[in-house]
């Protein structure tokens, strides 16, 4: 597995592949991050995984900087998973300019988690682009956990006139129901008792406010319950922990 820390190792390993399936992330893998890679390569020869701990969509420096990193166990496991190369590129490389330019979307992306977290998706937006346009992948992998981010990255996309075609993954779940996430590791052993009530009670056969006051009793603080097109979205925090999720909606 070649390691690619900046962007000209990145340039000149690219030269020399055809078909590419793109894994971004920001690192802290769990099985969620490797079932991406996996279905990357069941689709193409050569899988590329980013880790970078893109810290433009962090609304506050104390999430930032709380951010769990591991990089020499991603790379082992990564290793394992027999990918072909991993860009692991610092902030510099990035944003040799500062955040000087940046994608802005005016409409989704200010609602839901936008709403809470400003400026949240402008970041993810603008590092999905500059990843994209670096990789140049014939297919990027993206998990449906974060499904407003996944309806983002593809009407981007759509508007820029992209060429690469976006696979999504199914949410995994550990077998309480909880949805893989890096951030669960901060999460105390009484807060990860809790968790998956949260899954649970999105899947609970109730209306909305039934749901929304179930997780307040539980002790969840809900930042927002709401239904987007045929999915049921939601952020809770537990403690200072935030956790995210969505379920189908069947609609009335
Ligand atoms: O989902 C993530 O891990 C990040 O938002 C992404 C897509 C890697 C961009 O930094």
């Amino acid at each position: 597995m070649r390691v690619l820390n900046d962007v000209t190792a990145l340039n000149s390993w690219r030269r020399n592949q055809d078909g590419i399936g793109f894994v971004p992330t920001m690192g802290s893998l769990h099985a969620g991050h490797m079932a991406l890679v996996n279905k990357a390569q069941q689709a193409v020869d050569t899988t590329l995984v980013s880790i970078f701990v893109n810290p433009t969509q962090f609304d506050q420096t104390s999430d930032l900087d709380s951010y769990p990193q591991d990089l020499k166990a991603d790379l082992a496991q990564l290793e394992a998973a027999g990918v072909d190369a991993v860009f692991t590129p610092d902030s510099d490389q990035i944003y040799p300019n500062g955040y000087r330019f940046k994608i802005t979307e005016n409409d989704l992306s200010e609602q839901f988690c936008g709403a809470h977290r400003p400026g949240h998706f402008d970041g993810v937006l603008t590092v999905v682009m500059k990843l994209l346009q670096l990789v140049k992948p014939d297919f990027v992998l993206l998990g449906e956990k974060d499904y407003q981010q996944l309806q983002l990255i593809r009407a981007m996309i759509d508007e820029f006139f992209l060429k690469v075609k976006v696979i999504a993954c199914a949410t995994v779940r550990d077998s309480d129901g909880l949805a893989l996430s890096s951030r669960n590791q901060r999460l105390s052993p009484s807060e990860l008792n809790l968790a998956p009530m949260f899954y649970q009670t999105l899947t609970d056969d109730c209306d909305l406010e039934s749901k929304r006051s179930r997780l307040r009793a539980l002790g969840f603080s809900v930042e927002y319950l709401q239904v987007y097109q045929d999915r049921l979205l939601a952020a809770v925090h537990l403690g200072d922990v935030r956790l995210i999720d969505n379920v189908p909606w069947p609609g009335e």
